[in-house]
């Protein structure tokens, strides 16, 4: 939810690191702040509001020194203001803490402070760490830092400086993303690798419960045993301007439009279609635990979890093994029935949600082998889990999530293969499928082509208050997914809903001044979605129809209609999912609303 970046070297840090800041903008953007030494010991500048405030607060006094930490906020407790910004201090100004996560026992711990005589100034739980490191320290910043997280229960990621210690960054993680970036005579520390990747490509990711010492000329990694841990080096491959919004007004519609590329980069590699199936390296199971898999959980949040909806209906349709999906945040502290026959498969685009991490954890406990499907290379979830597929799908910045869903749906079609063919698809089945999902890209982009055609339905209903999405089937998650990318950049209350059951009660909402979406390609239960859509003519709504094909019995019945090419049932969502993200794009750039940064929203909720 925070963006934490942090330098030490000989160049002057102020700028290196409030550009840093800025690449992690969307993760969290309420206030935002930046501690240097200054040769003369500690000094801070913090803004509320976006960073360009933090810049302008700079501006006016100046800052300089080569070692230094920064952080942008999105607030978990207290308020978004510039007291509240971090990075928060000590009593005496001579410790400086970013962090990113919760300090669940950050109230008892505060009493406690403060009893001995400590001051606090704002109201965040991250202030405590600041007092912790300062009523442990005794001329040694990690001793001090090791000593103060063992009375902390949460998460963090943190970095921090002492100016009684001054020659390095101390940075430690539980829960919350942090990485060390490897320079020539300088080193730095991210949340994200898109905060250092102008300096460097050679990355160490820490895991939970390491703390790190960087210097200058080094870094050394440990546990909160302080016993030294070794640790690989990653080296990134992909560009900033991967990040960059490439000529798009938004990264949203920059990643809307990518997504024929973006899906052939997840099935590069994995498709073997002549013989209809598929090769994915990075499962860590044996065709043994494949084939005596009795059930499969799909648990994730938001996004994630409507493809996880299409991977359920495609495994027990296609491979015939018994699948649930469950809400990460439900999973968690149910009491679920897991075996070592089950498999949990862990869907998030960033890899840190926390629910979901949660999730894959409590699965784990229980015996049973986690798969993550998850875009972020390196990323917490993408470590911790037994296998995985990653999406490969480039960094999405755009908050409200779209390349992800269609490649996660790519990555759950190619698992569906792999089991299906391991049990009782015909290799003719397969082959049917794995060429359905070939002709994908240029299906994606025939309809990215028509753009234009969703922009100007999206003009009729920008000054909508309410939408309903109805589908079927495949396309009842589908419902839900557009429903979702309406509602978080737009604010238009939206809902969505199988359609059949649009009669048990959200009928009584259908009149002229509620547009009602139905995803309606040509399918098994297209005829079904017929007489629903009949039904909300009937009651004077306003009806705008995803099809694949001229529909003779919808003749007369749709005020607007979004045709897509003819696929498969199964990949069905991937081609309807494009025009829905369009619609809910054009209505929210057309209300003149922040598309890639919503309200109230970050990239990824790393908190409970
Ligand atoms: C989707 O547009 C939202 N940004 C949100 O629902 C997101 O899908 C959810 O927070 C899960 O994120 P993850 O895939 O990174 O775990």
């Amino acid at each position: 939810m925070c963006g934490i970046v942090g330098y030490i070297g000989e160049k002057q840090a102020t700028t290196l690191l409030v550009d840093g800041l800025k690449r992690l903008e969307y993760r969290g953007y309420d206030s935002a702040g930046v501690s240097l030494m200054n040769g003369n010991g500690l000094e801070t500048r913090k803004a509320k509001g976006k960073i360009a405030m933090l810049e302008q607060a700079i501006a006016s006094d100046p800052i300089k020194g080569k070692i230094g930490i920064a952080h942008t906020r999105w607030a978990t407790h207290g308020p978004p203001n510039e007291c509240n910004a971090h990075p928060h201090h000590d009593c005496k100004g001579k410790i400086s803490v970013v962090h990113n996560g919760i300090i669940e026992n950050y109230g008892p711990l505060r009493a406690m402070l403060q009893k001995t005589g400590h001051v606090f100034v704002s109201e965040t739980d991250t202030e405590v760490l600041a007092h912790l490191i300062e009523a442990a320290f005794d001329g040694n910043l990690e001793d001090a830092v090791v000593d103060a997280l063992a009375l902390v229960e949460g998460t963090y990621g943190i970095a921090v400086l002492s100016a009684d210690d001054p020659d390095k960054i101390v940075a430690a993680r539980k829960g919350s993303p942090l990485l060390i970036g490897i320079g020539e005579g300088e080193n730095y520390v991210a949340s994200d690798v898109a905060a250092i990747l102008a300096h460097t490509r050679e990355v160490v990711y820490l895991d939970d419960g390491e703390m790190a010492v960087l210097t200058r000329d080094g870094y050394s990694v440990c546990d909160l045993y302080q016993q030294t841990v070794k640790k690989g080096v990653s080296r990134i491959d992909w560009d900033l301007d991967q990040i960059e919004k490439g000529g798009f007004d938004h990264f949203m519609l920059k990643e809307i439009m990518e997504q024929p590329q973006t899906i052939t980069n997840t099935m590069r590699g994995r498709l073997v279609t002549e013989e209809g199936f598929s090769k994915l390296g990075g499962l860590n199971l044996s065709m043994e635990e494949l084939q005596n898999l009795d059930q499969i959980i799909i648990t994730a949040c938001g996004t994630s979890w409507h493809s996880a909806l299409i991977g359920e209906l495609m495994i027990e349709e296609h491979a015939r093994i018994r699948c649930e999906v469950e809400y990460a945040s439900e999973f968690r502290y149910r009491n679920p029935i897991v075996t070592d026959k089950t498999l949990c498969v862990v869907i998030s685009q960033s890899g840190e949600t926390a629910d979901t991490l949660a999730a894959m954890r409590e699965a784990k406990r229980r015996g049973a082998r986690t798969l993550g499907l998850v875009n972020q290379v390196g990323s917490t979830i993408a470590r911790e889990d037994d296998g995985g597929i990653y999406l490969h799908a480039g960094p999405e910045i755009g908050v409200a999530s779209t390349k992800a869903f269609t490649s996660q749906v790519i990555a759950l079609a190619l698992l569906t293969l792999k089991l299906g063919r391991l049990r009782n698809m015909s290799v003719v089945q397969g082959r049917d499928i794995a060429q359905a999902m070939e002709a994908l890209p240029a299906q994606i982009q025939s309809i990215l082509d028509r753009a234009s055609e969703v922009e100007t339905i999206a003009e009729a209903f920008s000054d909508a208050t309410n939408f309903l999405y109805l589908g079927r089937g495949y396309n009842f998650p589908v419902a839900l997914e557009g429903a979702l990318k309406l509602k978080e950049i737009s604010y238009i209350h939206a809902e969505g809903y199988p359609a059949a059951e649009m009669k048990h009660g959200p009928i009584a909402l259908i009149d002229a001044d509620m547009p009602v979406v139905f995803i309606a390609p040509h399918d098994s239960v297209f005829e079904k979605v017929v007489s629903n859509v009949q039904e909300v003519k009937a009651r004077g709504g306003r009806v705008i129809a995803i099809t694949s094909r001229e529909e003779p019995s919808l003749a007369g019945k749709i005020d607007y209609e979004f045709r897509i090419p003819e696929t498969i049932d199964m990949l069905n969502p991937v081609l309807a999912a494009i025009p829905l993200q369009l619609l809910a794009y054009y209505i929210a750039a057309k209300r003149g609303l922040n598309v890639d940064q919503p309200r109230n929203l970050a990239k990824s909720v790393t908190v409970e």
